[in-house]
């Protein structure tokens, strides 16, 4: 494995992606819909979390799902085949050496990958390479700016603030979701458009409140602890557990999530 990846590789961060993508579902992927005949490259599959649910949204498509983590590829495979899903052929490979000819996808499809790329446009202009003419590429990314929650909490958002931190240390940018539009445009992809899509929890729905604000969000903070300076350690521990309490009874948690396309014509 030749990436640092801020959210590690770990069996809780793959648990962590699978109820994050559960969750989701109908908020990110109720248009992640293709023309049936397709063949889709599904970039940084990881463990398969999106692909579970893109794949059967699309029965009479195609999914080359790939990763430059050899072991996610075999826990996504795994994942993909223990539910009988039979259009998705994984690969490992990497974004910035994809070794299909040049136009080979009819579409691509990118979640939760550019967040961690030093050089996103770059990538997009590697996938544009591969993606046909008349194809689309849709980009899916969050933006940790756009957090906000009851009851607010300044050592919560210093916490949120120090996964921004480290995640642009390994140069990456956890506030990605914002330059999904300028990133298409510079691409050179054409029709671009972006989505903000909010995810709005209180208790009046706990599946949220159990699958997004502890599961997939509160999670993923908790998630960078051992790589939290020790003498920021005390206040990140409370920052924690300030966004736990946003999870109690009367606690509201909001987040955006970007969603762009843009197609090359
Ligand atoms: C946050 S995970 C997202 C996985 C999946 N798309 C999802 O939403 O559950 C980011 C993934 O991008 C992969 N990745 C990072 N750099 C990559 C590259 N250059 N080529 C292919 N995959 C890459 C990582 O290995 C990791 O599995």
């Amino acid at each position: 494995m030749n990436v640092d990846y801020v959210h590690g590789y770990t069996e809780r961060e793959s648990a962590r992606l699978e109820d994050q993508a559960n969750c989701l579902n109908e908020l990110l992927h109720a248009d992640s819909l293709f023309p049936k005949g397709s063949t889709i490259l599904e970039a940084g599959c990881g463990v398969g979390a999106q692909t579970k649910i893109i794949a059967p949204k699309n029965p009479d498509s195609k999914f080359v799902s790939i990763d430059i983590s050899p072991e996610s590829i075999v826990q996504a495979d795994a994942l993909i085949k223990s539910l009988h899903i039979q259009n998705v052929e994984f690969q490992t490979g990497d974004i910035f050496d994809l070794h299909f000819p040049e136009e080979s996808f009819d579409h691509v499809f990118v979640c939760f990958v550019l967040e961690h790329l030093p050089q996103p446009l770059d990538a997009l202009l590697k996938l544009k390479k591969v993606l046909k003419k008349g194809g689309t590429l849709t980009l899916i990314e969050g933006d940790h700016g756009s957090t906000f929650f009851y009851p607010e909490s300044t050592t919560a958002q210093a916490a949120i603030n120090t996964q921004v931190r480290l995640q642009s240390e390994n140069g990456g940018n956890a506030n990605i979701g914002r330059q999904l539009y300028p990133l298409l445009l510079r691409s050179g992809l054409k029709k671009c458009c972006v989505s903000p899509r909010m995810v709005y929890v209180d208790s009046s729905k706990p599946d949220f409140v159990e699958g997004f604000i502890k599961n997939t969000f509160t999670a993923m903070i908790e998630g960078i602890k051992e790589k939290v300076d020790k003498k920021d350690a005390a206040s990140f521990d409370q920052g924690v557990r300030d966004l736990y309490r946003t999870a109690q009874a009367d606690g509201v948690f909001c987040y955006t999530f970007f969603k762009g396309i843009g197609y090359n014509i």
